[in-house]
């Protein structure tokens, strides 16, 4: 790939990553608040989690094109994120509600709110045990729109299982909507498991899982 190199994520990448997140939403591809995306699906990593955390860079620039976010531990992952960081994303939909009437039903985004306690509650569920026991790692990934199908998905994956290996950790899984295609399709296509159908609050949902080894 010689445009691009892979490399760990540096706080630098923070305006790459909330457009990257903004423009490759599968929920709200185009909507008008980033900075709610970010909140979502980014701050937790980029604060808390960031040397597990990979971008595929411009080689012209260092600009990130794609990013790969990953939390080792999903339990703790989910206990942190419960107590510091949803309620800052309950006040930035408030805020959005205000100041974009519409946009959270529009970008189907009222599932951030809806669906949040079920989501990060999964721990407790009976059969997401064994899969936080196998495949303790959640993962996140998203590529630049422009920058799609060119294996920088399949690039940042890699680089992400060697370190997870080297730190004894099994596996590592992930929830993607079921009307998620592009997303099934890559997972599919790098040799992820499909693990679980999960319905939290009517909205089908698959967890998928790779071993490290
Ligand atoms: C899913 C995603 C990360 C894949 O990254 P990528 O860099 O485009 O993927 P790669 O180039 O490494 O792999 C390409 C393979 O992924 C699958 N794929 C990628 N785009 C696809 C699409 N539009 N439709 C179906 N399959 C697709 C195919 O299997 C494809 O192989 P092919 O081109 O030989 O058919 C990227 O499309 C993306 O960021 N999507 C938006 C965010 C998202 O949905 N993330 C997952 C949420 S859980």
């Amino acid at each position: 790939m010689p445009d691009f190199r892979i490399r760990k994520m540096e706080l630098k990448d923070k305006n790459a990553l909330m457009e990257i997140l903004h423009l490759a939403d599968p929920h709200g591809e185009g909507h008008p608040a980033p900075e709610l995306v970010y909140r979502r699906w980014g701050e937790y990593y980029f604060e808390e989690s960031r040397d597990h955390c990979f971008v595929a860079a411009h080689r012209a620039t260092d600009r990130a094109a794609g990013v790969i976010l990953c939390a080792p531990d999903t339990p703790g992952y989910q206990k942190i994120f419960n107590k510091h960081y949803y309620r800052e994303i309950q006040k930035t939909l408030d805020q959005v509600e205000n100041s974009h009437p519409g946009t959270i039903r529009k970008h189907h985004m009222a599932y951030y709110r809806k669906r949040e306690g079920v989501q990060l509650n999964l721990v407790h569920f009976r059969s997401m045990r064994h899969i936080y026991r196998e495949y303790p790692a959640h993962l996140h990934i998203n590529i630049h729109p422009d920058c799609q199908r060119l294996g920088l998905g399949h690039l940042l994956v890699d680089a992400l299982l060697n370190p997870l290996k080297e730190t004894g950790i099994k596996g590592l899984h992930l929830i993607v909507a079921s009307d998620n295609s592009k997303g099934i399709g890559f997972y599919r296509k790098y040799g992820f498991k499909e693990l679980l159908n999960i319905f939290p609050r009517g909205k089908n949902g698959i967890i998928y899982g790779l071993k490290t080894s």
